[in-house]
């Protein structure tokens, strides 16, 4: 591993405006009430995301990671601070322009995996597409596309209480991708996962960001999982305290 070279002017963004970021956060901050006190779950924290990228964010349990995947997503709101997703600045954004966004934007995949139970595998790939207003007949060939993609399509009618652990999870990928996001963020994806099954996980989630050309972050508490990653960031309360580019 080698040291990476992050050379962002918060101000004047990249110097190259041929190379557009998929996520730039710029002095963010995030504060819970806490007793009398507040808690600072971000501090301060400016992180820069090329398109395309594969970066996984590690840290111990509390350093802020989920905190500041969810202010990406938009499900949480900065106390200061601006995120850029693409062109777009969040934190102007009222509730329903947030939710649009998310939908459209970003395909998140969660450790608990969120499934439906009273759905398919296919409806529940299918459905983050419908919401978004797709027609049921592209929604579903394109679920169709991605269950064989993730080799679920042999399993696209069952329930999930009959899917193993990584059913579960190709099942997540799968619909994280429905709705051909530019972003994908994954907290803990393998946290519920026995060791051989995460990595067969990761390196999916690996070769689907490649394949679909979209940026993945990963939240992930496995050394395993964050070397399939292109750099690992590191957090501490709530700030970058190593970037690093992993050797290939
Ligand atoms: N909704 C919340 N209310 C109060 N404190 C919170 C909330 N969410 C997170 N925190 C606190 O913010 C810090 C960062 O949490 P989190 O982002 O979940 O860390 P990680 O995902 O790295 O374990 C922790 O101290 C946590 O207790
Ligand atoms: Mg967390």
């Amino acid at each position: 591993m080698s040291n990476m070279n992050c050379d962002f002017d918060p101000v004047n963004g990249r110097g190259n405006a041929t190379v557009q970021s998929a996520v730039r956060l710029i002095d963010v901050s995030k504060e819970y009430p806490s007793g009398n006190q507040v808690l600072r779950a971000l501090d301060g924290l400016t992180l820069e995301i090329p398109t395309g990228e594969f970066v996984a964010i590690v840290g111990r349990s509390g350093s802020g990671k989920s905190t500041l995947l969810n202010i990406m997503a938009g499900i949480d709101t900065p106390t200061s601070g601006q995120v850029w997703i693409g062109d777009v600045e969040l934190s102007q954004m009222s509730d329903d322009a947030l939710t649009e966004q998310r939908r459209e934007r970003i395909g998140m995949v969660y450790q608990f995996f969120n499934l439906l139970s009273t759905l398919s595998v296919r409806e529940n790939v299918a459905l983050p597409a419908l919401l978004a207003g797709d027609p049921e007949d592209e929604a579903l060939s394109r679920a169709d596309r991605l269950l064989a993609e993730v080799d679920m399509a042999h399993r696209q009618d069952a329930k999930p209480h009959m899917l193993s652990g990584g059913e579960m999870q190709r099942t997540g990928l799968a619909r994280a991708l429905i709705h051909q996001p530019t972003l994908v963020l994954a907290d803990e994806p393998t946290g519920n996962l026995d060791s051989r099954t995460a990595e067969q996980v990761i390196g999916l989630l690996q070769e689907l960001g490649q394949s679909h050309h979209t940026t993945v972050v990963l939240v992930t508490h496995s050394v395993e999982a964050a070397a399939y990653a292109s750099r690992q960031v590191e957090l501490l309360d709530g700030t970058v305290v190593s970037d690093l580019t992993n050797s290939v």
